[in-house]
C-alpha cells in the first residue's frame, strides 16, 4: 500500500491518495516456486541417498552374501533409472520455461504424425501389461502450428500414464479428430480411474494420487505437470473426465490450422 497527502492552494492537506496493489498472485507464484525447489531436491535426495548407501555397504563389506549383493547392484541400477528419470523431467520443464511465446515461425504439423510415432513406440509396453492399445486416426491430415517434439513428450506422458494405471486386460483408445476449427485428441483408457477431488491437483507438479504406487511404478509425479505446459503453450485445453474405478479420459483440444492461412 502507498499513500499520500493530498494539498490543496494553500498547501493544507485537502486529503490522500492511496494505491493498493494486489501482490496475492505474486506471493502464490513465489510461493509455488520455492516449494518446487524443495520439493525437487527432496525428489533427488532419496535414489542418492538410497545409492550412496547400498555402494557403501557393498564396499564395506567383502564377504557380504552374493545373492545380497546382486540384489543392491540391482537396486542401485533401479535407482540411478530413477534420477536419470527426474532428470529428463526436470530438463524438460526448464525448457519449457525459458521458451518464448510461440514464435511466429511455429510450424504447421500433422497432429497424426505427434500421435502415432510414441504410441508405435510404446505398443510393445502395453502388450507387455496385456493391455489392448488402439489409435484411431483420421485419413487426412489434422494440421495444428506446433512443436513436433514436444507434443509427442506430451502423447509419450498420457499413453504412459493410460499404461501404468490400467490393469492387466484394460484398454486404452487414443482418438485424433477435427471438429468445427478444432483437433481434438483423446487418451480414454479402463483404468483405476481419478476421483473428482484429485482432477485438477494431478497437473500439480509432484503430485501424485498414491504417491508408493507412482514410484513403484517408476513415476515422478512430474509427467501431467509437463502435459499441460505443453497443451498451454499451443493454445490447447485440457480436459479430464474420469471417476475411481471406471478408467479415465483426457481430452485436448487445439486450434486447427485454417486452410486459408
Ligand atoms: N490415466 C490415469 N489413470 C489413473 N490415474 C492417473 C492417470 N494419469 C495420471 N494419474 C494420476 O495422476 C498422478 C500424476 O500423474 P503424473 O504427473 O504423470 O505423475 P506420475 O509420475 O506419478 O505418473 C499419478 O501419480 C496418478 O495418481
Ligand atoms: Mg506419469
Amino acid at each position: 500500500m502507498h499513500a499520500s497527502p493530498l494539498h490543496d492552494g494553500g498547501g493544507r492537506v485537502a486529503g490522500a491518495v492511496i494505491v493498493l496493489h494486489d501482490i496475492s498472485e505474486l506471493v502464490r507464484l513465489e510461493k509455488v516456486r520455492r516449494d518446487f525447489v524443495a520439493n525437487a531436491s527432496h525428489e533427488l535426495k532419496t535414489p542418492v541417498t538410497a545409492i550412496r548407501g547400498m555402494a557403501e555397504t557393498i564396499i564395506d563389506d567383502p564377504k557380504l552374501d552374493p545373492g545380497k549383493r546382486a540384489s543392491f547392484i540391482e537396486k542401485i541400477k533401479n535407482q540411478s533409472m530413477r534420477l536419470s528419470a527426474l532428470l529428463a523431467d526436470l530438463l524438460t520443464i526448464s525448457h519449457l520455461e525459458s521458451e518464448d511465446q510461440r514464435s511466429a515461425e511455429t510450424p504447421i504439423i500433422d497432429l497424426r504424425e505427434a500421435v502415432s510415432v510414441p504410441v508405435e513406440e510404446m505398443a510393445p509396453q502395453a502388450r507387455e501389461r496385456g493391455i489392448d492399445m488402439t489409435a484411431i486416426l483420421p485419413d487426412s491430415p489434422v494440421q495444428i502450428l506446433g512443436d513436433m517434439d514436444m507434443l509427442k513428450r506430451a502423447v509419450i506422458n498420457l499413453v504412459d500414464n493410460a499404461i501404468k494405471y490400467t490393469g492387466k486386460g484394460g484398454k486404452i483408445d487414443i482418438t485424433v479428430a477435427q471438429d468445427g476449427g478444432e483437433a481434438i485428441l483423446e487418451v480414454k483408457d479402463t483404468g483405476i480411474g481419478i476421483a473428482k477431488n484429485d482432477h485438477e491437483r494431478i497437473f500439480e507438479r509432484f503430485y501424485r494420487v498414491d504417491r508408493a504406487r507412482s514410484r513403484e511404478l517408476g513415476g515422478t509425479g512430474l509427467g501431467l505437470s509437463i502435459v499441460k505446459n505443453i497443451i498451454l503453450s499451443h493454445e490447447g485445453t485440457i480436459d479430464i473426465n474420469s471417476e475411481p474405478g471406471n478408467g479415465s479420459t483426457f481430452l485436448l483440444h487445439f486450434p486447427l490450422v485454417s486452410p486459408s492461412s
